[in-house]
């Protein structure tokens, strides 16, 4: 991968890259830079059989502290309609392998929304999280609203959202932000040990896999169904399949081959 700006890509290990926010002295805001040099990643991991997910993580007392307050003052109204941003979002948010985010210190506005983007999440003990946004007179603008209603219900996510309080790893946990809590120094290596044991499974069915419970999100149950269900046939035709149910017969490892 290139050198980036604003991020550190790693080399890729057992089928994982990790991607470290890389602004401490602005506690890793995510100026538009920053956000496109994340997507531009993705859109190459995509295509690179190798790979099969994501770490995202950033620094030990800050994973990011939300939008470039100092770049978002630039924008009028005008200016925010026309802003990329948003088009980094979404390809973030459309990247179909799985993504394990590990998450020290604060996760703040657009950081626990580049956070909920990722599909696990690991948190040091001491990490905070909060949708400050309200303290600056606007609201979550990275899909805050919806994903955290969807993820903790009504009362927590009006009160982050309303109050601009944190919420501890803890909590965060409690209401299903977090899957795991580690002690801060762990939840790197947590996450990776993770990631690369989703990336020995069969690709194909990681991916239909993250599609489908994704789905649940945004459609009705028997929608979702449909979709599982579809999902589930196309992997009968899959080589990795027929590895996956060989391998278990014959009491061996499978070898997946992501066909
Ligand atoms: N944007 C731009 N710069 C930021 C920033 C941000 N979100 N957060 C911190 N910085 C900068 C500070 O301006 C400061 O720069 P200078 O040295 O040039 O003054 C530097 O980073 C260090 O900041 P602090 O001294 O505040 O660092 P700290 O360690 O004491 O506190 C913090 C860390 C609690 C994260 C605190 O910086 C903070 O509260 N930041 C803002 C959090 C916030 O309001 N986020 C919401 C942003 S809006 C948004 O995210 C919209 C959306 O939905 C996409």
């Amino acid at each position: 991968m290139s050198d980036y700006q604003d991020i550190l890509v790693s080399d890729a290990d057992a089928g994982v890259i990790t991607i470290t926010l890389n602004r401490p002295e602005a506690r890793n805001a995510l100026r538009t830079n920053l956000l496109k040099e994340i997507a531009e990643v993705l859109d190459q991991v995509n295509t690179d059989n190798t790979i099969n997910a994501v770490v995202i993580t950033g620094g030990e007392k800050v994973f990011a502290a939300g939008a470039d307050i100092k770049e978002m003052a630039e924008l009028d109204a005008v200016g925010v309609m026309n802003d990329p941003r948003p088009t980094y979002w979404r390809r973030i948010a459309q990247f179909p392998k799985p993504i394990i985010a590990a998450v020290n210190g604060f996760a703040l506005g657009g950081g626990c929304e580049l956070m909920m983007h990722c599909d696990i999440v690991i948190a040091g003990d001491t990490a905070q999280f909060g949708q400050p946004e309200i303290n600056l007179g606007i609201i979550p603008g990275a899909g805050g609203t919806q994903r955290l209603l969807r993820t903790v219900g009504k009362s927590m996510a009006m009160q982050l959202v309303l109050s601009g309080e944190f919420i501890s790893a803890e909590q965060a946990r409690e209401f299903g932000l977090v899957s795991e809590v580690t002690i801060p120094e762990m939840s790197y290596t947590r996450a990776l040990k993770l990631a690369k044991t989703i990336a020995r499974k069969p690709p194909i069915a990681a991916r239909l896999a993250k599609e489908s419970l994704l789905k649940a999100y945004e459609t009705t149950l028997e929608t979702g169904l449909n979709l599982e269900r579809k999902a589930f046939t196309l992997l009968a035709a899959t080589e990795d399949r027929n590895e996956g149910i060989a391998a278990f017969m014959e009491k061996r490892r499978p070898n997946f081959q992501g066909k």
